[in-house]
């Protein structure tokens, strides 16, 4: 049985992080998206909120847990019983940074390991960064979040 761990901040969530996701849950049994709360990081939502966003945007997916994380993913990813975490590859900065993960991790457990997906084209420029970015100067941000969760970020700028 494939269990995979798709880790990350999802801060928030994008069309790139949601595609990844259904491109995954296709490939394993079971997929957990796993959310990092990490103490020294400013983040715009709340891990509770997070968590709340990408349970919206993944209900039609029957094989999607959604579930928080501190530390290691490795850690993380041994206590759930998951032997595989899956990464999105936007282009080559992705891959430098992405594959030294890898190898990292492979150190930490040598059973670690790790599926890369090519992110779809239309995703390529997308990032939480970016979205933060247009949000922040009122832009449009229809074309890089699910419609589910666009509210909450518009919520959040207007204060
Ligand atoms: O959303 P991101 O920033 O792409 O997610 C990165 C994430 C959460 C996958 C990565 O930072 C991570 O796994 N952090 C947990 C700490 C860890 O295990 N680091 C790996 C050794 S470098």
């Amino acid at each position: 049985m494939l269990k995979a761990v798709y880790a990350g901040s999802f801060d928030p969530v994008t069309l790139g992080h949601l595609d990844i996701i259904e491109r995954a849950a296709r490939i394993a049994d079971e997929l957990v998206v796993a959310i990092l709360e990490n103490p020294n990081k400013n983040y715009l939502f709340t891990s509770e909120e997070r968590k709340y966003h990408l349970e919206l945007v993944t209900k039609h997916l029957s094989n999607v847990e959604i579930a928080s994380f501190q530390g290691l993913l490795i850690d993380f990813a041994n206590s759930i019983h998951a032997n595989v975490a899956i990464r999105g590859l936007r282009n080559t900065l992705d891959f430098t940074s992405e594959f030294q993960m890898h190898l990292i991790n492979r150190q930490l457990d040598t059973k670690m390991e790790t599926i890369f997906l090519a992110a779809d084209e239309d995703h390529l420029a997308l990032s939480s960064t970016n979205v933060k970015e247009v949000a922040t100067f009122g832009g449009n941000i229809d074309f890089m979040v699910p419609k589910e969760i666009r509210e909450f970020i518009l919520e959040k700028y207007k204060k």
